[in-house]
């Protein structure tokens, strides 16, 4: 029997400056496993982007909101981000967290429920991520990854899976063949019910 999709829009987020990083690595074998199961991937590279930080001024709190204030280039992701079934999240380890494009876009979703309401309800997201350190505490990649696990269970996205390995070197991860293996089926359980 195959597997119910009806086409899922995938959203996916790289936050490494390096196209053939080892979390984009991580984040490709995601897509295989999404596309093999019928979905529609686009990809955004986050660095490079004018993406500012969050100003605190609270505009997008307000009742009578039209969405952030500030006019950059989060502003089409916004949209992309309420039309994408499923979201993947790909980034670094920097300094014991994620990467500071990844944050960046992060806090900037502060505002995503300015533009529709219940934005982020029934999203699905799965998240990659790459360190240096043989361990993943010791890296800080676990700090990272409990950040993604309390803010989408905060506003009641669905964490459907992470994978996360070690690697220095730009696609070095490849050779991990179970992690490749992993990352490409928590691809299909991303997009599949
Ligand atoms: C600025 C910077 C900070 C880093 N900080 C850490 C760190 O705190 N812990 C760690 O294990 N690796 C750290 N690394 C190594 C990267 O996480 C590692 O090379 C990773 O695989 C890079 O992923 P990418 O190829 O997707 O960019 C750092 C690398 C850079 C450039």
């Amino acid at each position: 029997m195959t597997e119910k999709t009806d086409s899922k829009k995938v959203l996916v987020l790289l936050g490494s400056p390096r196209k053939k990083g080892n979390s984009a690595t991580l984040a490709h074998k995601i897509i295989e496993g999404a596309e093999s199961a019928g979905a529609t991937v686009e990809q955004i590279y986050l660095h490079g982007r004018n993406i500012a930080a969050c100003q605190a001024c609270y505009a997008c709190q307000k009742p009578d909101s039209k969405g952030c204030a500030i006019d950059d280039d989060m502003q089409p992701i916004y949209q992309k981000l309420l039309d994408a079934d499923a979201w993947v999240i790909a980034s670094p380890v920097y300094w014991f967290s994620m990467s500071a494009q990844t944050k960046l876009f992060l806090d900037r979703c502060f505002a995503l429920l300015a533009y529709k309401e219940g934005a982020f309800a029934g999203k699905r997201v799965a998240v990659a991520m790459s360190y240096g350190d043989a361990d993943p505490f010791i890296s800080g990649c676990v700090n990272a990854l409990r950040t993604f696990q309390d803010a989408f269970a905060y506003v009641g996205a669905k964490m459907v899976g992470m994978v996360y390995g070690s690697a220095e070197k730009p696609g070095e991860i490849e050779s991990n063949q179970s992690l490749m293996q992993a990352a490409e089926v928590l691809g299909r359980k991303l997009v599949t019910s």
